[in-house]
Order: structure tokens, then C-alpha cells, then sequence
């Protein structure tokens, strides 16, 4: 099968290429999905358990990518509750070969049936950055109805969905971004838009929650924001500043089927608009991910298999 793959740590984007690999083993618990299409996250080649498994031993070539939307082909070991033939949308592993290829080997616990009346190519864009926002939100920020909530990086894949989700949660949006990306962002429900490169940080007033996904210096100014016992949660890396009336976190995303099923029914009740930026074929995943195309807001989606 053919795959987007990495094996030297020191090539940077460079290094992708695509590959004939292996088609892989649905090890207990698995399910085997046919990929129609997959998303990827800028960091990936800064992750560990892109270059090792998790015993810390390299596993390269390793094959890029952690979320897909595809169609179940084969059920490993003992695996129960997906049937071969059903749609479904999740996570890949971490530590194991991704989702920019035509065939992954997923736990199925990591995946969620997927309704058919969304296409691939929308829920692809779903998995990572609509469980990194919920979670980053509630489950880590315990962002309440009527508390304000100041999200960086908005326009992206991530920050796009923890716009709508928090707005959706009847709590005041304070977005921050680039100045082209100020009326989409505006038109998500954001109460505020930030400019990063032209407005002052600190007119953002006192917030009770900061969602970050760009890290260094815009995270580090954020924790003077805080309201006391406010939470600075971050997904880009960890805080070297701790806020002095509040706490910090960092955190990685994990599975997790029922707020998958949540998103899911969001999307289909039309409460939840994923921005796909592009759709792009397997053949030009590497460029993609290299963002060698023009940049556009939300996320790119790779298409494996053509709708049509
Ligand atoms: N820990 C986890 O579990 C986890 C999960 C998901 C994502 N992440 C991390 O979160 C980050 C964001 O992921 P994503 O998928 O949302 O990426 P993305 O789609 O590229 O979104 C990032 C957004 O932030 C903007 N941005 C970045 N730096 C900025 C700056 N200095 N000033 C103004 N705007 C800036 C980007 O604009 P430009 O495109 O113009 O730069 C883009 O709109 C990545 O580093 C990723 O690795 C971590």
C-alpha cells in the first residue's frame, strides 16, 4: 500500500516521502480501516512516538498522520463492537504507523461509528481537533457557562473547533489569530478578535480560561490574564512561566469514542462546522504537510479515496 513516511529525524519536512510499505497487521483488539481520508498535525515530526514505539525502540519508517475517516475492512483478534463494512472516524496510535496511507491498523476503542451522512472528508477533520478542543476545554479548563474564555491560534484546526464548542457552552470568546483571519473567526461566534501582530495582548482583559496552541512567548504573556483560580491550558507545549492566581496544564490528546459520537451529532445537527481548508490528494500530502500551498484557515484533509 501506498503511504506518506518519515525515517531521519534530522530531514525535517524534507524527509517525507511517499512509499510502497506494508500492508498492516490488525493485531487483538484492532480493526483494519480502508483510509478515505486522513488529517495531520504541523508538530508531528516534533513528537516522540513519531520516531519510537513505546518501549523507546525506533520505528522507522514510520508513517505519518493520526486521524482518518475510512470504512472497517478486517477485525483482529477478539475485536468487537465495529463490523467490517461500517464507517468510522477516530484516532490512530501514537506510537504506531498513522493514517496517511490506504490501509491503518487502529485499536478499535480509538474510533467511532461514523453517521453516513458525513462525508470522510469533514470527519477526518474532526478527530484531533475536536477532541484536543473539548477536552482542552472542559475536561482540562472546566470552562463553565458565562466564564470567559481567551483561544489562541483560532483560525486553525484546533482553534477553529474550540471557538465553536466554548460559544456553543454560552461562554464569552476571546480570539486571537492572524488579521486575515479576523471575520471567519468573528463569524464562528467569537464575542473578540486579537490580531497577534498588531494588537496588544492585554486588551483582552482578565479571562478564566486560556486555550494555547502556539506556545513560547504568546502562551507565556497569556498567564498574566488569568483571573484567580483560572486555568492556562496548553496543547503546544508546556508553560516555563506558571501563572501566579491560577494553574497550568499541558496536556496530549487521548481516544475517546463518546465525545467522538458527541461531535459527530453536532456536525449533523449543523451546531458544529469543521473548516476544511483543502483537500489534497495522497500524492500531494508531503507538500501539504510541508505547507508548500497557499495557506488557507481550518484543516487540510487528505482525500485517499475519491468520493466519486
Ligand atoms: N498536545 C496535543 O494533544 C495536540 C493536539 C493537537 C494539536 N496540537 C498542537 O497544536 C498546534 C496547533 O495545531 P492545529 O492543528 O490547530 O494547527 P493549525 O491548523 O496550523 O493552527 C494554528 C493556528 O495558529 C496560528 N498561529 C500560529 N502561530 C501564530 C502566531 N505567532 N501569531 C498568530 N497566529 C499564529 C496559525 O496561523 P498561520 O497558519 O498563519 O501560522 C493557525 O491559524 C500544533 O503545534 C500541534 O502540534 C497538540
Amino acid at each position: 500500500m501506498r503511504a506518506i513516511t518519515v525515517q531521519d529525524r534530522d530531514a525535517g519536512v524534507g524527509g517525507l516521502s511517499l512509499t510502497e510499505m506494508p500492508y498492516p497487521h490488525a493485531a487483538e483488539n484492532d480493526v483494519v480501516v480502508r483510509v478515505h481520508a486522513a488529517g495531520f498535525t504541523p508538530g508531528e515530526l516534533d513528537w516522540p512516538a513519531t520516531w519510537t514505539d513505546r518501549a523507546g525502540h525506533d520505528r522507522t519508517p514510520a508513517v505519518l498522520g493520526n486521524e482518518l475517516s475510512g470504512v472497517v475492512v478486517e477485525l483482529g483478534y477478539g475485536t468487537t463492537g465495529l463490523t467490517v463494512g461500517q464507517r468510522v472516524f477516530g484516532l490512530t496510535d501514537w506510537a504506531r504507523n498513522g493514517s496517511l496511507a490506504e490501509y491503518a491498523a487502529v485499536e478499535a476503542r480509538n474510533l467511532a461509528p461514523l453517521p453516513a451522512d458525513i462525508e470522510h472528508t469533514v470527519a477526518a477533520a474532526l478527530p484531533i481537533s475536536g477532541l484536543t478542543a473539548w477536552q482542552g476545554l472542559f475536561d482540562h479548563g472546566h470552562l463553565a457557562t458565562g466564564q470567559t474564555v481567551l483561544i489562541h491560534g483560532s483560525a486553525g484546526g484546533v482553534g477553529s473547533i474550540a471557538v465553536q464548542l466554548a460559544c456553543e457552552a454560552g461562554a464569552q470568546v476571546i480570539a486571537t489569530g492572524r488579521a486575515d483571519d479576523r471575520e471567519l473567526v468573528l463569524g464562528l461566534g467569537a464575542r473578540t478578535f486579537l490580531d497577534l501582530d498588531a494588537d496588544d495582548l492585554r486588551n483582552a482583559g482578565e479571562v478564566d480560561v486560556v486555550f494555547d496552541v502556539i506556545g513560547g512567548d504568546v502562551l507565556n504573556r497569556s498567564t498574566e490574564l488569568l483571573r484567580p483560580g483560572g486555568t492556562v491550558v496548553s496543547v503546544a507545549m508546556p508553560p516555563t512561566v506558571q501563572p501566579g492566581n491560577g494553574r497550568a496544564v499541558f496536556f496530549v490528546v487521548e481516544p475517546d469514542r463518546a465525545q467522538l459520537a458527541d461531535l459527530a451529532q453536532r456536525v449533523r445537527s449543523g451546531r458544529l462546522k469543521p473548516i476544511v481548508g483543502g483537500v489534497r490528494p495522497l500524492t500531494e500530502a508531503a507538500d501539504a504537510f510541508a505547507g508548500r500551498h497557499r495557506r488557507t484557515p481550518g484543516k487540510t484533509v487528505i482525500q485517499i479515496v475519491d468520493a466519486s
